[in-house]
């Protein structure tokens, strides 16, 4: 029997009234301390923050605290090694050895991501704070690290959630989760996309692809209803991508093919006023997203945003190529029921994101020269699924970076996160004449700057390693 109870809070259901998020990134000083310290997390004993489960009941907690483990830190606490040869590949051999897969190349390559993410090999578990405010986030941190002698508090990572959802790129996000059967999720919006079983978090039920499971790591209160993340520290160059679509337009001015993506005269309805410039610079935007910046999906509102449109109820199915293109974001991170490439593959990859901005919001200002002290800004973002290399790793690779589910995006990688290079990038803006308007020059809007995989244990796990002696 599954219940919400027995996973951690923030797998099938997001704490979406907390805007602040804080992770301590934390090194196991000495064994026994440290699973003390997890036991006592699942019943929230000796002052030790408890940790939130998927049952809130009717009010949510005012903090929630949630943990992740990584393969070294289960070996920090002593796992056995029978149970730890289970745990997939991709996870035992951590976010730093996949980094080719990951794009991790260049500048966002392991080798130049900042302290505490420049020693993988230390970071053995990542604790979640969410808050309603800073406060509660130190008085919480304060309980959870009492002194040193459980874990060594290497780095913190802290982002704050803006009103109305938006991100850094003006998008507004967190709208599409997958909805999960035997979960109620009063807060989604319902759409037509199917269900997805719950083995696509949680280990030890069904997945979607017909007989099978993901193996789940034995004893089974260890690997039962546990699942996977990809924590992922982003940095976003906001002014590069607000700077690309300034070039792209004034390209598009001198484009006579660009009056079918804006016929003359309708500038307005784009909602910038009547400069061709910068309603041209929200339709580039718009395509490369897949949605335009209020999250007005472009396979329902290809012409114009619509505060009226569904924002969630749409597939790609029947939508002609003119409409969305192949290679936009959300296209490529979740074809619907749209054929692509690897047909057995349509809806297998979701993922549930959980994902905070960090660094302050940038104000776009066209006359403003590009500073180069610009504070840094990004997305700390997790990437959940049962699988890290079927769901996270795939989608990353194969979808985003390789183009590999549409011959019309393959060999070019995804406009927004992709590991692009402006010496070869390109993206297809569409036409409804067919044909396409070829952008180039895109630069990697996205660098990473830090992560980590974590096994993201059930309570019943947290609990048994906490107090088995292993
Ligand atoms: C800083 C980097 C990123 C930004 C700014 C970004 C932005 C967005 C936005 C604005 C949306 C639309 C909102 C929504 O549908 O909820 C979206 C959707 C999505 N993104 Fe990203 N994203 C980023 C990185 C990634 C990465 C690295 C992945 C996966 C490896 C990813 C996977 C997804 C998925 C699965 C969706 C939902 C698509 C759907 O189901 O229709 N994103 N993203």
């Amino acid at each position: 029997m599954f219940k919400l109870a027995d996973l951690q809070g923030n797998i099938l259901r997001g704490y979406t009234n907390k805007p602040h998020v804080r992770y301590l990134i934390l090194e196991v000083v000495e064994r026994s301390a440290a699973r003390r310290w997890l036991a006592d997390s699942v019943s929230g004993r000796n002052g030790v923050p408890q940790i939130t489960s998927g049952d809130w009941g009717e009010k949510k907690p005012d903090t929630c605290f949630n943990i992740g483990l990584t393969y070294e830190g289960l070996c920090a606490l002593g796992t056995p090694s029978a149970s730890l040869k289970m745990f997939p590949n991709e996870f035992i051999e951590g976010m730093t050895a996949r980094a080719v897969k990951l794009g991790d190349v260049g500048r966002s390559a392991p080798e130049n991501w900042p302290a505490p993410f420049n020693e993988p090999k230390r970071i053995h578990l990542i604790a979640t704070i969410y808050a309603e405010n800073v406060d509660q986030l130190n008085e919480v941190q304060k309980r959870a690290l009492p002194d040193e002698k459980a874990f060594k508090l290497l780095g913190t990572r802290e982002g704050y959630n803006f009103p109305g959802d938006f991100v850094h790129f003006g998008y507004r996000d967190n709208i599409t989760q997958p909805r999960f059967e035997e979960v109620p999720d009063s807060q989604r919006h319902p759409d037509r996309q199917p269900k997805a079983p719950l083995g696509t978090v949680l280990l030890g039920h069904p997945t979607n692809l017909e007989g099978l499971t993901w193996r789940v790591p034995q004893p089974a209160e260890l690997g039962h209803n546990g699942t996977f993340n990809a924590f992922r520290v982003l940095k976003q160059d906001v002014a590069g991508f607000e700077k690309y679509l300034d070039r792209a337009a004034s390209d598009l001015l001198k484009d006579s093919r660009a009056d079918e993506l804006l016929p003359p005269g309708d500038e307005e309805k784009i909602g910038k006023g009547p400069s061709r410039h910068a309603a041209l610079r929200e339709i580039v935007a718009a395509n490369l997203c897949g949605r335009w910046r209020d999250g007005t999906p472009l396979a329902l509102s290809a012409d114009a945003p619509d505060p009226n449109a569904d924002l969630t109820d749409f597939d790609y199915v029947g939508v002609g190529d003119a409409r969305c293109p192949h290679g936009a974001h959300i296209r490529r991170c979740n074809p619907r029921g749209g054929q692509i490439v690897q047909r057995i593959a349509n809806n297998s990859r979701r993922l549930v994101r959980r994902g905070v901005p960090y660094g302050p919001p940038y104000t776009y200002d066209p006359a403003k020269p590009r500073d180069q002290d610009e504070p840094e800004r990004g997305l700390l973002g997790n990437f959940i699924g049962a699988s890290l290399g079927a769901q996270f790793e795939a989608m990353s690779y194969d979808w985003l970076n390789l183009g590999l589910q549409d011959p019309r995006t393959t060999g070019s990688n995804d406009p927004i996160s992709g590991a692009n290079d402006p010496g070869t990038s390109w993206f297809d803006l569409p036409l409804k004449s067919g044909g396409t308007i070829r952008l180039r020059g895109l630069p990697e809007f996205v660098s990473t700057r830090g992560g980590a995989y974590t096994f993201l244990p059930s309570l019943k796990a947290i609990d048994y390693l906490g107090s088995q002696m292993m």
